[in-house]
């Protein structure tokens, strides 16, 4: 019985929500902890592809109860429309989704500053879903949360309360329309009439499972490069992915972490602005792109594509804590003749020693590569370790050298059998 933290390691994309379902069999309870429907976590069981925001990737294994964390910024219409869509599918979710009243609501005031902030001078080119103007609240404390769903005269003073001052800050500052505060109330209490059932205190109840026993897998979205803290600020999001965000955005103690896997894509990605020194701007990223079907999950934009970076994972590893690692992807790799690694960056010729925290450092880092040859070998649907071809093998232990973790699965397919288990 383990509490397992899932991270991202790289920018987010890394196929996080594959393994999830591959992993959840083993576990009892997948707690989603930060972030919101800027994720987009695929899924592929079959012939059918699933692809979830807000619900944790382990809803689609029947005896597996999903909790969605306190950490977590919750837009209701999204979460609707999602437990709709599985519902459509067959999958039950009564008494099978938990939210924690401590979670934030994204409001419509949020996508719309959102989507002002991006039309601005300091674009990140988010995915437009509320995210970072929900946090700003959360951390400004005027935040609206789930509880305040539960009394109606709470909500209705709260939301009259933050409209005022968001109508000021649309109307006089950027000069957008007002938005109406009783429709609003109106249908933040219908929101309340379906969520209601599954609201609950997901700190007591994951801390209650750990006591009894019980197995839980904490998912995270985006990635350690995306961390607030940690990643490529002010290219980042607004949350932390990283594996500390487990404890912070569920009520989960650090003491009882037992495991962080960080889900490693076996070459780079990477969606909206902002430094990438191993980015392919050539027909190589336009390859990795095609064979790889790189293309946002949430959004549908074509994610910025290069080879794979040690010096970053290695960083990840690090901040993270990483005791194994899934490579994903590796399939993707299989028709290169050579196939470069990032292990080291330079500037002016000066090795860094360390990963760069200024922007601009990483605007002007130049990847040291070693060059590895290829296999040139449809791998898609070996199930063991020993049947990759040498080079394959070659490849993975040298990206794990350098990346300073050991591999305990390897993916070579979206679907959950396209996937090697390593012997512990
Ligand atoms: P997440 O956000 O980390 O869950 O990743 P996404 O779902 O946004 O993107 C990963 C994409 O790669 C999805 O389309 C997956 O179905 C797909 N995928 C996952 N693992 C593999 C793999 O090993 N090989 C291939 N070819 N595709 C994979
Ligand atoms: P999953 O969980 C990849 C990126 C956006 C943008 C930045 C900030 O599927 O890996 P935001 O909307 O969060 O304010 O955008 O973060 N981003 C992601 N990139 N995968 C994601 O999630 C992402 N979620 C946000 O593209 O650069
Ligand atoms: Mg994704």
């Amino acid at each position: 019985m383990s509490v397992t933290v899932i991270v991202g390691s790289q920018w987010g994309d890394e196929g996080k929500g594959k393994i999830v379902d591959l992993l959840s069999d083993k576990f009892q309870i997948v707690a989603r902890y930060q972030g919101g429907a800027n994720a987009g976590h695929t899924v592929e069981i079959g012939d059918k592809k699933f692809i979830l925001h807000l619900i944790p990737s382990g809803i689609l294994r029947e005896d597996v109860i999903c909790v969605i964390g306190n950490g977590v910024v919750v837009d209701p219409q999204a979460l609707l429309d999602e437990i709709k869509m599985l519902e459509s599918l067959g999958i039950k979710i009564k008494n099978r989704l938990f939210i924690s009243h401590k979670a934030h609501l994204i409001m419509p005031y949020h996508k719309i500053l959102d989507s002002i902030n991006e039309s601005g001078n300091s674009k990140i080119g988010t995915t437009g879903r509320g995210i970072g103007p929900c946090y700003i609240d959360k951390y400004a404390r005027t935040g609206i949360r789930i509880v305040d769903l539960l009394d109606r005269k709470i909500l209705e003073e709260k939301i009259r309360c933050n409209i005022n001052e968001k109508n000021n800050l649309l109307k006089k500052v950027y000069n957008h329309n007002e938005l109406n505060i009783d429709e609003i109330i109106d249908t933040y209490l219908k929101f309340d009439n379906e969520i209601d059932q599954y609201i609950t205190d997901t700190t007591s109840f994951l801390n209650n499972a750990i006591s009894e026993g019980k197995s839980i897998l904490l998912e995270g979205a985006q990635g350690a490069l995306l961390d607030v803290d940690h990643g490529t600020y002010p290219f980042v999001t607004s949350s932390n992915p990283t594996s500390g965000g487990a404890c912070t955005g569920t009520g989960i103690p650090p003491t009882k972490i037992d495991n962080v896997i960080g889900i490693v894509k076996a070459y780079t990605t990477r969606v909206g602005l902002g430094p990438f020194p191993t980015e392919l701007n050539d027909e190589i990223g336009e390859k990795l792109r095609t064979i790889g079907f790189e293309f946002g999950a949430t959004t549908g934009r074509p994610r910025r594509c290069g080879w794979y970076d040690a010096f970053l994972v290695n960083y990840s590893s690090m901040i993270n804590g990483i005791t194994k690692a899934a490579i994903t992807k590796l399939d993707v790799l299989s028709n290169f003749e050579k196939i470069n690694v990032c292990i080291g960056y330079e500037i002016n010729g000066k090795k860094l020693k360390y990963f760069p925290t200024s922007i601009h450092d990483l605007e002007n880092s130049k990847p040291i590569y070693e060059t590895l040859d290829g296999w040139n070998q449809n791998i898609s649907s070996i199930k063991n370790y020993d049947e990759l071809p040498g080079n394959a093998k070659e490849y993975l232990t040298f990206i794990a050298k350098h990346s300073s973790f050991n591999i305990s699965i390897v993916s070579v397919g979206p679907k959950r059998d396209q996937t090697i288990l390593l012997e512990e």
